[in-house]
């Protein structure tokens, strides 16, 4: 038995001594769900993730189960994970593609999405760019429903595999210190990791223009500075994040370069970070903007770290969301 099937197995059966498991047919935020529910998730995945260095690492909990993923706007990691994790539990699957779709021809999501419920679409992972399609999908539709990203609004499975990944790097998630790094305001990662994080114990620290990084996202209990150095000094990890040109309205700094200048982790500035310091981007990167393109390739990286978390923390959610209760569930 592995290292990691081990701690997989101790884990399970602390799980089976507790009296806890999950009870939510949706997964839409993270900011109605408790550190407890977050914890069942981060612990499911890891059983996932015992599965997967298996020689067979198929399982069939969703086998007979229909799942649509209904991604409204561009993707390659979170829709190619989703698309894994289905396959790995034996889903059913259909790949809707908003371009080759009759939302072209002026249908409506809500009469979309009724359409996928009536071919008896038991799960829809859905990605949009309006913040609340998919709890908006979630009050008239049988199915249930997982939130791939929302507009500036959250995106779940990203920070829970962000927490994942941190988890296994560091002893503890409570008192690590957090720097995210870069376009808060319009960012759905943003705010699902303060949620996460801040629900975990961490101290999280937000940075970046003050455009970018208005004072009222304090009030989620995080610090906002403008100092980067400041920012990044005690960070333990620091998260950073693209200019989310797309949802930006009107020009919110001069230029890329000052921009890079002011904010970018360029490699002078991770010479002044904690030695110890990681660094992760939800991706897409932009290399030479916000991160240095060597940065972005060294060893205190966790950037395809986070990537290959995304397929056992998303098995996790499809699992739990089709009614698993808790990693004590997850097949030996
Ligand atoms: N991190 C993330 O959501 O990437 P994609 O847009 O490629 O899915």
């Amino acid at each position: 038995m592995s290292a990691c099937a081990k701690s997989a197995a101790r884990m399970k059966s602390r799980w089976r001594s507790m009296n806890l498991s999950w009870n939510r047919k949706h997964l839409l935020d993270i900011e109605s769900l408790s550190a407890e529910e977050i914890l069942i998730v981060l612990d499911t995945a890891r059983a996932f993730r015992a599965v997967g260095e298996r020689a067979i690492k198929k399982v069939p909990a969703l086998r007979g189960k229909t799942v649509v993923n209904l991604f409204v706007e561009p993707s390659t990691r979170t829709r190619i994970s989703f698309e894994l994790a289905e396959q790995r539990l034996t889903a059913d699957i259909i790949n809707f593609t908003a371009e080759a779709s009759s939302l072209k021809k002026g249908e409506t999501l809500k009469d979309t999405a009724r359409n996928l419920e009536a071919l008896n679409a038991d799960i829809i992972v859905i990605r949009h760019s309006a913040s609340g399609a998919p709890h908006f999908l979630s009050r008239f539709l049988r199915a249930r429903i997982i939130n791939a990203g929302d507009g500036a609004h959250e995106h779940p499975t990203q920070a829970l595999l962000d927490v994942f990944t941190i988890r296994e790097k560091k002893p503890a998630i409570a008192g690590l210190h957090v720097t995210i790094l870069g376009d808060i305001l319009y960012s759905r990662v943003a705010r699902s990791n303060i949620w996460a994080l801040t629900k975990l114990g961490a101290h999280v620290t937000l940075c970046g223009p003050p455009t970018l990084v208005p004072k009222v996202f304090e009030q989620m209990g995080c610090r906002v500075t403008y100092n980067v150095d400041e920012a990044i000094a005690q960070a333990d990890i620091i998260n950073l994040l693209r200019i989310q040109h797309e949802r930006q309205r009107k020009t919110m700094f001069p230029s890329l370069g000052e921009y890079t200048s002011l904010f970018g982790l360029t490699r002078e500035r991770l010479k002044r970070t904690k030695p110890g310091a990681l660094i992760m981007h939800p991706g897409p990167i932009n290399r030479g903007v916000e991160i240095d393109s060597e940065i972005a390739d060294c060893d205190r990286s966790l950037i395809l770290d986070q990537v290959t978390n995304g397929l056992a923390v998303r098995m996790a959610v499809l699992f739990l969301i089709n009614g698993g209760k808790g990693p004590q569930e997850v097949e030996a």
